[in-house]
């Protein structure tokens, strides 16, 4: 499926972040402190989470699991290990996968981890070829959202169960509201219709909807008061102008956030 220009600048922004951020010692150390893992994740969720969503999944040895967005393995790699389950994951910026590959082999995973290079709308994968499929704020970073789900009802087996993350704007907004809500939100946050409409749409059936926005708003405040202590990390990374850019992308989420203007929510699904 063709990107954007715009999703193709994101997947570069990530490549750049995973490539060269993220595994730095001060990140990991922050990624400690704020989200209890350090696999150099670029999402919201944390080990507490991480627990939540493999027992959700029902993960033991020989579940087949998919993850999708899956950055540098967090958390597939750390359910991986956690369940002795086996995975495949799945993103697009190489030097995430790299990243992945790598942590794979230190904790002894490379047997039962697939890591591969996919688009998430196009899964290299046979019809009903996994038992649990996960997705951790990944819809919001991409256009494709229904294609997505599309792809992985085709290659959910039946009975298989999917959970997913995803932050969206809050319902019943002003427009000038809608605007602050779409501008601290991630990139791709704006979506033509409900996740619930969506999941119907493309042969899931929605078996739970929980809102953690509250632990979302309190993930993003730890997070980006290190973010603010360690400013230099990003200006190698990003330049002074790129982490400035950043720093204001985070002052905008944290104003939405403290309207109460965007929702995070974790789905999950059975398909029918
Ligand atoms: C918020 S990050 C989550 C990454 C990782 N799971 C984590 O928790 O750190 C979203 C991920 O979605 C990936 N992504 C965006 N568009 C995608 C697509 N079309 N197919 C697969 N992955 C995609 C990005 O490259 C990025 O790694």
């Amino acid at each position: 499926m063709p990107r954007t220009d715009g999703e193709q600048a994101l997947i570069e922004r990530f490549s750049n972040t995973y490539g060269h951020l993220t595994q730095s010692e001060t990140m990991l150390e922050i990624e400690r402190a704020v989200c209890g893992c350090d696999y150099g994740c670029t999402s919201w969720s944390t080990r507490e989470e991480a627990d939540d969503i493999g027992n959700i999944l029902g993960l033991r040895p020989g579940t087949r699991y998919l993850e999708i967005g899956a950055g540098s393995g967090w958390p597939g790699l750390y359910l991986a290990k956690r369940t002795g389950c086996e995975a495949a994951l799945i993103d697009l910026p190489l030097e995430g996968l790299k990243a992945a590959r790598e942590r794979a082999r230190k904790d002894g995973l490379a047997d039962r981890c697939r890591i591969v290079q996919a688009d998430g709308a196009a899964l290299p994968f046979a019809d009903g070829s996994f038992d649990a499929i996960y997705h951790s704020d990944v819809l919001c970073c991409l256009i494709e959202k229904q294609a997505v789900l599309g792809e992985c009802r085709r290659v959910a087996a039946m009975g298989a169960k999917m959970v997913f993350s995803v932050i969206s704007i809050a319902t019943g907004l002003s427009d000038a509201d809608h605007e602050i809500a779409a501008a601290g939100g991630p990139t791709f946050i704006e979506s033509p219709l409900d996740y619930s409409e969506m999941l119907e749409l493309t042969g899931w059936t929605v078996t739970a909807r929980g809102d953690v926005t509250a632990e979302y708003s309190e993930t993003f405040g730890d997070m980006f008061g290190f973010e603010k202590a360690n400013i230099d990390e990003f200006e190698r990374v990003h330049g002074a102008k790129g982490a400035a850019e950043l720093m204001a992308r985070r002052h905008r989420t944290l104003e939405a956030l403290d309207q109460d203007l965007l929702r995070r929510e974790i789905f999950s699904a059975r398909p029918f």
